[in-house]
C-alpha cells in the first residue's frame, strides 16, 4: 500500500485467545483474517497478527480515527479477551505497508518453528516494552517458515 497518509499511528496490543477459539487451518483464524483484511483494505489499515502461546499480539497502523474505530470493535470481540495495549505511537511511515494483515500462528508443539526462533534470537521480551515487542515481531516476520504450517502471508 503506497502511503500519502499525513497522520499515521501504530499500536501494538496483546490479548488472550478466547477458550473457544479454534486453532489450525480448519479453525477460526482464516475467517478472522478474511474479515480483517477486507475491512483493513477499506480503512487503509496495515499490520501483523501473531498467535503465540495462547495470545494474540497484533500490530495495527493507520490513521488515528480509523485505529480508534478498529480498537472499539476489538474490545467488543468475544474471540479474545484481556486486551492490553503495549503502546501506541505516531509514525512517519508504515512499517508494514504491504500487508492489510499478515498472520502467523506459531503452534507451540512445532519444534521446527521453535528451532528457527532460537536461531534468530527471537524471544518475546519479558518486560514487553514497545521497542522490544516490535523487534520480536520483525524478527519473526524475517524468518522463512516455508515448510511450516499456519503461515498466512
Ligand atoms: C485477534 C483479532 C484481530 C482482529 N483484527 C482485525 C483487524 O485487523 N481489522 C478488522 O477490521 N477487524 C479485526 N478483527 C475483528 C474485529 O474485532 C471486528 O469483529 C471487526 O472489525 C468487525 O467490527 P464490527 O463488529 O464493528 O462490525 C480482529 C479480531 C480479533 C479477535
Amino acid at each position: 500500500m503506497t502511503t500519502l497518509d499525513m497522520d499515521l499511528e501504530q499500536l501494538i496490543y496483546r490479548s488472550e485467545l478466547s477458550p473457544t477459539f479454534r486453532r489450525g487451518l480448519n479453525g477460526d483464524l482464516p475467517d478472522l483474517l478474511e474479515q480483517a483484511r477486507r475491512l483493513n483494505a477499506a480503512r487503509r489499515i496495515t499490520g501483523l497478527l501473531l498467535v503465540y502461546q495462547g495470545c494474540f499480539i497484533q500490530l495495527i497502523e493507520g490513521r488515528p480515527d480509523q485505529l480508534d474505530v478498529l480498537i472499539s470493535a476489538l474490545e467488543r470481540d468475544p474471540r479474545h479477551r484481556n486486551m492490553n495495549a503495549i503502546g501506541r505511537r505516531k509514525i512517519k511511515q508504515r512499517a508494514f505497508p504491504d500487508w492489510t494483515m499478515s498472520a502467523r500462528d506459531l503452534s507451540a508443539d512445532d519444534e521446527r518453528i521453535h528451532k528457527r526462533l532460537d536461531e534468530a534470537g527471537a524471544a518475546l521480551p519479558p518486560t514487553m516494552s514497545y521497542s522490544g515487542v516490535l523487534r520480536f515481531l520483525k524478527r519473526i516476520w524475517a524468518i522463512r517458515f516455508d515448510e511450516c504450517q499456519f503461515v498466512y502471508v
